[in-house]
């Protein structure tokens, strides 16, 4: 799955530093956001969080696990964090402390996952921008359960996501943090709006694609007014599958988007696409802003392959999810060209200190980038 050969060169473009919006990264390799479903079941992050994410913060930029707006706004997986209590801000203060010490970025992703919710984990009825149901399993305290057809949500309900989601972004600046990333893809709540095939509503949130931009637009121009544009990034995925998710014509979509927000000046644009397809040429066409790649689950990560495109100039930072999972010390690896630990699956969203913070790091560098 992982190219284990490859050595980054020192001068790799990747290894650069680069500014995005309010921070400075010290590199262009990005951590992708990774649920790890270790959180308390109030939705406070583990215990063991500080740790996972200070051993990871020679990343230029991590971008945190998903984590709720609201209490609503959970319920596609079990035990994933939220950031709308005072508990929950302490632990998100501590990790931020336990990154800085360590010299790395922070932000938090913040979601609602609409259709996606199961009531059982949720403790809420469903909701989505229309009745339409993902064909999906969710796995409930009392086992698999298919995911029920959601409540098309009102507009006054609309307005206050808009309002928790501001919320959201002030607790994780006031809790240190160095900003948040908005969750736009992969089948959760903005997505299903941005889709014509999960917006089938008729009134100013549904239709055109100005129109099913406009939840997302909303959230960004809110967020972007309470912490600033610089510490706000955006993740996307037109066309992508995962969660069910169809979009007949993504570009257009994302066009509608992309024009309402690039007067903002908001910090990237993270985009999870193949690069090597139409609709990612286009995309990139339509930011002139700052463009951070990640290049899907389903494809090896090349890292000869991410810094051409960084060398070209198509993307200005990448982002690799499993990668940093299994190896808290990416960049030194890629450094000397040492062999990458690989990522066991079975301990993505397992309780407990397995396959979350035990990675080994290289003998020796252990600590190195601390001093
Ligand atoms: C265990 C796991 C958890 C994930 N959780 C999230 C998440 O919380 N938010 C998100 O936007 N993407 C999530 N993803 C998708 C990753 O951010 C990334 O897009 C995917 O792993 C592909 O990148 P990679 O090949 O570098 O791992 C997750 C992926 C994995 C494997």
């Amino acid at each position: 799955m992982i190219d284990q050969t490859y050595r980054l060169p020192s001068d790799a473009k990747l290894l650069t530093p680069v500014r995005v919006g309010a921070i400075e990264a010290t590199n262009r390799i990005f951590m992708a956001p990774l649920t790890r479903s270790r959180a308390q079941s109030d939705g406070t992050p583990s215990d063991l969080a500080a740790e996972y994410y200070a051993q990871r913060a020679c990343a230029g930029l991590i971008v945190s696990e998903a984590t709720a707006i609201c209490e609503q706004a959970n319920g596609a997986y079990m035990f994933t964090p939220g950031i709308y209590t005072d508990r929950q801000q302490g632990v998100w203060a501590e990790i931020a402390e336990a990154v800085h010490a360590r010299g790395g970025k922070m932000f938090v992703q913040l979601w609602h996952v609409g259709r996606m919710a199961h009531p059982e984990i949720s403790g809420f009825e469903t909701v989505a921008p229309s009745a339409i149901a993902a064909d999906m399993v969710a796995h409930t305290p009392s086992g698999k359960q298919a995911l029920p057809v959601p409540r098309a949500l009102r507009v006054d309900e609309i307005t206050s996501i808009v309002e928790q989601f501001r919320c959201a972004a002030r607790r994780a600046v006031d809790a240190g943090m160095d900003g948040v990333e908005i969750h736009a893809a992969n089948g959760y709540l903005l997505h299903e709006f941005l889709s014509d095939a999960t917006n089938v509503r008729t009134d100013a949130y549904g239709g055109t694609p100005e129109n099913r931009a406009r939840l997302t637009a909303e959230v960004i121009e809110a967020v972007a007014e309470e912490i600033g544009p610089d510490r706000v990034g955006v993740r996307i995925s037109p066309g992508g599958t995962a969660g069910d998710m169809r979009e007949n014509d993504p570009v257009s979509t994302y066009e509608a988007l992309l024009n309402r927000i690039a007067g903002l000046g908001i910090a990237y644009l993270h985009v999870l696409i193949d690069p090597s397809s139409q609709t990612f040429g286009a995309i990139r066409a339509l930011w002139s802003g700052t463009v951070v790649l990640n290049t899907g689950r389903d494809r090896d990560t090349d890292f000869r392959e991410l810094e051409g495109l960084a060398e070209w100039g198509a993307v200005s930072a990448v982002a690799v999810g499993r990668a940093y999972l299994a190896n808290p010390d990416l960049i030194d690896r890629l450094l000397l060209g040492a062999g990458l630990n690989e990522p066991d699956e079975s301990t993505f969203y397992a309780s407990g200190p397995a396959g979350y913070i035990d990675y080994p790091a290289l003998a020796g560098l252990e600590g190195s980038r601390t001093a």
